[in-house]
């Protein structure tokens, strides 16, 4: 069982390509929350890095899983450049519930946080390239059911995060709102927020405090209404895995 956390849909792609060359079904964190899979003897986790660390969504839903402590657990990690704090966090809520990890590792993609800070995504296409020979070096390790921990230790500028006070400053400039004067009420990023955390009201839209900082309503906007750091979405820095589409991210 593949089970997947994704903002634009790098994770989704990873987690796609795992059960297709392991044969396995997958379901968003979301779903497997709701499911007992103490019978299940392979699971794997797929979620990008945000802000050195996991998501904050995968963090809160990773003590909620019901899993097998004899299961044969892997993490798949993608990011811009590194995993940071990503397996090593989610390594310790396992742990916690008597869950030992066998195998990570991770696969590097276009950096979406980018477009907050003028550093667009797209220019790193060329990480696209290399990926579908990095999930076939993965899938064969997860196959053979090797044991290796590649990204896992600790980052301690990620550790830095911690701090309430750091966090939120370093959040402030992810935060997303909509811009009035582009926003058509379509109701596209209310439907898509994996949080639930959009809702339109009065044709107005509202984002309210369970944000897991995914971007994925600024990335989808048609009409670049949706903000981040106060400053206008420019249309050629949104950027979406090429192999996914919107309706691929109405239930996950
Ligand atoms: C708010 C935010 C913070 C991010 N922080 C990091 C980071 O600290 N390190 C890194 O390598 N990539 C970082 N990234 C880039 C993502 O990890 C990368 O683009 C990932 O593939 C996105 O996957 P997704 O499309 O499944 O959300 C960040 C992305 C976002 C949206």
């Amino acid at each position: 069982m593949i089970i997947y956390f994704t903002g634009t849909g790098n994770s989704l792609v990873v987690s796609r390509k795992l059960a297709e060359k392991l044969n396995e079904p997958m379901m968003s964190i979301y779903e497997a929350v709701e499911k007992d899979l103490s019978d299940t003897q392979r699971i794997g986790l797929v979620y990008p890095t945000y802000m050195l660390d996991a998501p904050l969504a995968v963090r809160e839903l990773v003590p909620r899983l019901r899993l097998s402590k004899d299961a044969y657990v892997f993490i798949v990690i993608t990011c811009g450049a590194q995993t940071n704090n990503a397996v090593w966090t989610v390594r310790r809520l396992l742990k916690a519930q008597g869950v030992a990890i066998a195998y990570c590792n991770k696969v590097r993609f276009p950096d979406t946080a980018g477009l907050a800070y003028h550093r667009n995504p797209n220019n790193q296409v060329w990480k696209l390239e290399k990926y579908a020979a990095r999930m076939d070096e993965i899938a064969e390790d997860i196959a053979t059911g090797k044991h290796a921990l590649h990204y896992a230790g600790m980052d301690p500028l990620g550790c830095l995060m911690r701090v309430p006070a750091l966090s939120e400053k370093a959040y402030l400039p992810f935060k997303p709102l909509a811009n009035a004067e582009k926003c058509v009420s379509c109701g596209l990023c209310e439907k898509i927020c994996p949080q639930k955390n959009i809702k339109l009201e009065d044709k107005r839209v509202l984002v309210g405090e369970q944000c897991t900082y995914c971007l994925r309503c600024v990335h989808y906007c048609s009409h670049q209404a949706m903000e981040v750091g106060g400053k206008p979405t420019q249309k050629a820095f949104q950027y979406h895995h090429p192999e996914i589409k919107v309706q691929d991210l109405y239930r996950s």
